[in-house]
């Protein structure tokens, strides 16, 4: 499988399901060449990007291992208005590092869209993948950190086929703001009443 062939179509999607003609800045973690970048200047030109990765493969890349303790400050331009892109890189974080990556994730940004292969679907797990989430893994990790899921899908390669065998999955999610708490804790206990 060559990840490479597919990143402009993933991540455009990626772009699309999360409304981002309304995104300020973009963060974009595991952001290797920043393929993201171009794309992002053409669906939404005004928005900023800021990439982050492990390695300085672009000379404007914040360099941080999120499998380390060197988290990058916080960032003041992040927050509001700000989508976390996480595309093709959850697999690589170890699991007892995860709640706080997404600690992190609700620390600078409002909204999340990421992709992530589902070893249980595919039936085998990528050799250098480092974690094995289930989707109500995934849905508990971002719940735990605010977030609620707005939309999801299956990933579908340029040609059509579906990534790994529909292990390949697009999620996005949003903060839940105070009064949606409020709402939702609401609806709860009028469920459960
Ligand atoms: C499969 S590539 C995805 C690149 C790009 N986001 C895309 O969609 O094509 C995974 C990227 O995550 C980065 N990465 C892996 N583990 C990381 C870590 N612990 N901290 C920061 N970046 C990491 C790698 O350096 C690599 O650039």
């Amino acid at each position: 499988m060559d990840y490479t062939y597919d990143a402009d179509n993933r991540i455009r999607k990626m772009f699309l399901m999360s409304d981002i003609m309304s995104k300020k800045t973009v963060c974009d973690i595991g952001c290797g060449k920043q393929q993201a970048k171009p794309i992002l200047k053409e669906l939404n030109p005004a928005a900023e990007y800021v990439g982050f990765d492990l390695y300085d493969h672009c000379p404007d890349t914040i360099v941080c291992d999120f499998n380390n303790s060197d988290y990058p400050p916080p960032q003041s331009n992040c927050q509001s208005e700000t989508l976390t892109l996480l595309s093709g890189v959850l697999e690589y974080i170890y699991t007892r590092k995860l709640r706080r990556f997404i600690s992190f994730i609700a620390s600078i940004s409002d909204a999340c869209v990421l992709s992530y292969v589902h070893s249980d679907v595919r039936g085998s797990k990528g050799k250098i993948w480092v974690n094995d989430l289930s989707q109500i893994d995934i849905l508990r990790l971002f719940r735990r950190a605010g977030f609620r899921l707005s939309a999801q899908c299956l990933h579908t390669m340029r040609d059509g086929t579906l990534l790994h065998g529909g292990g390949g999955c697009l999620y996005y999610f949003e903060k839940l703001h105070r009064w949606q708490k409020r709402h939702s804790l609401w609806r709860a206990m009028r469920l459960w009443l």
